[in-house]
């Protein structure tokens, strides 16, 4: 996101960019404390003529009454993300670019803070939010996001349309906004895509064709790339087979579409096989409104289509570009593209009005299905929020139980933690990150309604001595005798280390995944004369090689914390006092540094090739070693998984004819005319052995047989529960042999693979297997 032309055209572009910021800061009615809506007939009643703004009719009759009563020139103003209105028809500029990631954003042009409204809530960056596993806790984020952007709106501070969340799969540690997704899985970047978006989007009053702000999936697809020695994103060739495509890259755009009914997707800067993803009609047209159906609109990366031209040279002129966008599913652009040369596409005949109506009906039903166009916003669903809503205490209190939630506890030698309040006199805080307020918000941050750093939570709780240790997290020269000397006087020691956005962030990858400059020297010049118990605190984006710390038996705690957001030092400070029992596990595979010595970033095969050695990428796939796996967190509590249930034997019925039945076939098509309701059901007895009550998430992993180049292992369905000391729960899983054992092969065909299945719960393995019988039901 962000003008990306500026590499481009650097010094023109930046001059660009701030007119048209400066410009939408004020057209779009932001400090007159109203919010911006059309069909105003309480103060112009001769709109109540135009029936686009007779709400009492379906939205389909009034788009079309809409967009035959502009001009050419009119409708080209709505192709971009600075719409420029109509005052003729009772319309005004609108600003589509609002962004929500994890709390209302101040980087889209559409929303800024101010004396009104000078903060909101600002939750955990959302690879942290994806580790709590809580598919019910990923709704209600996007409930109360929502709520607080709709009371932004309502003074003139918010857009209505926001461009999260981002779901992509966070495929190369190195990847500097892997911080801003749900992880590396596919099933789980699936459930919080689906289940944020209806939090953002679902209005109270069940109204399913009303939305209560548009949510839009980015960015489609295959995009995780930013700048990596010389490759760029706004001109990477995403080289992608098609098996990887489907069941990894595609899937939680899918669900986004599918299951979340999401009102926008967007496409990325870079090409996936030689075409740009924005001017790809089989990427655009073909799936996202051919197969998935999407109800809303398709926008461009914020100049995608520049990008296109000037730096792919993928067409021969700027008008050429903009007729392929829009000829390939293209709706809006971020930018000022379309409206600059599509006048000019439409003269040379390259693109005709029919395909501009159709994108500019997509735009105007989004915004009628948000009420834009219903006439004073103080009058609708959500027209009493406002400022007191922003902020409340319950949502400050919900950013910090989401950090809770979230924190991995990935080492913790017996006794060390939780720490005992009463018996520290003194707590030596050391490292980088110990006093941060913004590193905590990680990217795509608003104003927070306050901040609490992990230097104040702890403090709140004992005393404290203070040392930086490193200048920055770069430390480029740890200061290892003052964080030494507290150390070795302290009761306890907690080291707040890692990164921030200095060194991952969008527009730079990393290039080293171990903890930058001096921060191992600082830790383990700390560790070795440190008096009681050293707790490492690691506030990353992405997963660290910290093998050093693993190893180290004078480190005897290791938090991961991701960027906890505004509440992130109160949260932590409760995980390390036993204040709350951390359940988080992790959504991405901790890679060695040499994993990185190895692999091209470039590459984004998900699967291995044994003929170069290449080790493929992902818990699914790759098979060496590892500082920390997917699904890896303990607990001060122990859980035991026992089996009460599970079959061992499943039978897929096959027509007699079928030549499965005389010749040995490895694997059926699931989409076999017999190949439907094979389930069967796997009941897990959970037990919680230990004496502190907590949540626990019971993955069923499946590992097939090996055909079709299958994952080694992957995540079938994941359920979290809270227990009490001795408490226990029965889980039930349901599993649909031809959906969730089925997988794509090489030709992007969905296979049930014949054999053995062997499933993982915790500790457990089940042999399940697979096979045909002669269907004797059949039909004739
Ligand atoms: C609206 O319609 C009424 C009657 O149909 C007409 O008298 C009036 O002039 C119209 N107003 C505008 C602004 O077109
Ligand atoms: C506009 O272009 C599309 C795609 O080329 C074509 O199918 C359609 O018939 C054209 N419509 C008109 C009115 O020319
Ligand atoms: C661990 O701490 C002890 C002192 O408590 C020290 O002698 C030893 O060298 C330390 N080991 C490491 C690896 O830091
Ligand atoms: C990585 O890419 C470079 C340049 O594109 C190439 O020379 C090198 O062989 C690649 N290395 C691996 C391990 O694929
Ligand atoms: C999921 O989150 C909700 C909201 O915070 C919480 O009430 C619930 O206990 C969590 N579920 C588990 C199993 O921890």
């Amino acid at each position: 996101m962000a003008p990306a032309s500026r590499h481009v055209f650097p010094l023109f572009f930046y001059l660009l960019c701030c007119i048209i910021l400066s410009n939408s800061r004020t057209v779009s009615g932001q400090g007159q404390n109203k919010p911006v809506f059309a069909c105003d007939v309480s103060s112009n009643p001769g709109l109540k003529n135009f029936s686009f703004c007779d709400s009492s009719l379906d939205f389909q009759s009034r788009v079309s009454d809409l967009v035959s009563r502009l001009t050419l020139q009119e409708k080209i103003g709505w192709l971009v993300d600075g719409a420029k209105g109509v005052s003729r028809l009772g319309i005004p500029d609108y600003q589509w670019w609002s962004e929500a990631l994890h709390g209302v954003s101040y980087v889209g042009r559409g929303t800024k803070f101010s004396g009104l409204v000078p903060g909101a809530t600002s939750f955990p960056q959302v690879l942290l939010t994806a580790a709590t596993f809580n598919e019910s806790l990923f709704e209600t984020i996007g409930k109360v996001v929502s709520t607080e952007a709709r009371a932004m709106y309502n003074v003139g501070l918010a857009g209505l349309t926001f461009w999260s969340p981002n779901i992509n799969i966070f495929r190369d540690p190195r990847w500097g906004r892997g911080q801003e997704t749900p992880g590396e899985d596919p099933l789980l970047s699936s459930k919080y895509g689906a289940a944020h978006v209806r939090g953002l989007q679902q209005r109270d009053d069940g109204d399913k064709e009303r939305l209560k702000v548009a949510a839009c999936c980015k960015h489609y697809t295959a995009y995780d790339l930013e700048n990596w020695k010389g490759f760029q994103r706004y001109n990477f060739d995403a080289v992608v087979t098609r098996q990887d495509m489907d069941d990894t890259f595609q899937p939680p755009f899918e669900s986004c579409v599918l299951e979340g009914n999401v009102a926008s997707v967007m496409c990325s800067y870079n090409q996936v096989n030689g075409k740009p993803t924005c001017g790809d009609p089989d990427l655009l047209a073909g799936v996202i409104r051919g197969q998935w159906n999407l109800n809303g609109y398709i926008v461009t990366d914020c100049d995608s289509l520049n990008e296109m031209f000037y730096t792919q040279k993928y067409t021969k002129t700027p008008e050429e570009t903009a007729a392929l966008a829009l000829s390939a599913g293209v709706d809006l652009n971020c930018g000022d593209f379309l409206s600059r040369f599509t006048q000019g596409a439409v003269t040379a005949g390259l693109v005709n009005e029919t395909i501009i109506d159709r994108a500019l009906s997509n735009n105007f039903a989004t915004l009628m299905r948000l009420g834009f166009f219903d006439g004073d916003p103080s009058k609708q669903i959500y027209g009493n929020l406002g400022p007191k809503d922003v902020c409340t205490e319950a949502n400050q209190e919900l950013a910090r139980e989401v950090a809770r939630q979230g924190i991995v506890l990935l080492k913790n030698t017996q006794g060390s933690l939780p720490l005992s309040a009463p018996s520290i006199k003194t707590l030596a805080v050391i490292g980088p990150n110990t006093n941060a307020n913004q590193p905590m918000l990680g990217n795509y941050e608003g104003s927070p309604c306050k901040y609490t750093s992990p230097l104040q939570g702890l403090a709140a709780l004992v005393a404290t001595v203070y040392q930086p240790g490193c200048a920055d997290v770069k430390c480029a020269t740890a200061q290892v005798d003052g964080a030494k000397k507290v150390a070795s006087t302290a009761d306890a020691v907690v080291m707040v280390m890692g990164s921030d956005q200095s060194i991952e962030c969008e527009r730079l990858d990393r290039v080293d995944i171990t903890l930058p400059g001096q921060q191992q020297l600082l830790i383990n010049s700390v560790a070795e004369v440190s008096k009681g118990p050293v707790i490492l605190v690691l506030m990353t984006g992405g997963g660290m090689d910290v093998q050093f710390a693993k190893d180290n038996p004078n480190i005897t705690s290791i938090l991961w914390v991701g960027f906890p957001g505004e509440a992130g030092g109160a949260a932590i400070a409760d995980v390390i006092f036993g204040l709350y029992n951390p359940g988080g596990r992790l959504p991405m595979t901790w890679y060695p540094q040499s994993y990185v010595n190895q692999v091209n970033m470039t590459n984004m095969n998900m699967r291995p090739d044994p003929t170069t050695g290449y080790p493929g990428r992902t818990y699914r796939f790759y098979k060496g070693e590892t500082v920390f796996s997917f699904g890896d967190g303990i607990s001060y509590s122990e859980f035991t998984h026992s089996l009460v249930k599970a079959p061992g034997l499943m039978s897929v019925p096959l027509q007699e004819d079928h030549v499965c039945h005389s010749s040995k076939c490895r694997s059926i098509n699931a989409v076999e005319e017999t190949c439907k309701n094979v389930e069967f059901d796997i009941h897990v007895r959970v037990k919680n052995t230990g004496e502190a009550e907590g949540s626990h998430t019971v993955f069923l992993f499946s590992t097939p047989p090996e055909v079709h180049n299958a994952p080694q292992k992957h995540l079938l369905d994941f359920k979290k529960l809270h227990l009490t000391p001795k408490g226990e729960e029965l889980v039930r899983f349901s599993v649909d042999v031809c959906k969730h054992l089925s997988m794509m092969d090489e030709n992007v065909n969905r296979k049930v693979a014949l054999g053995q299945h062997v499933l993982h719960v915790g500790n457990l393995r089940h042999t399940l297997n697979v096979r045909i019988r002669r269907n004797i039901n059949l039909q004739v």
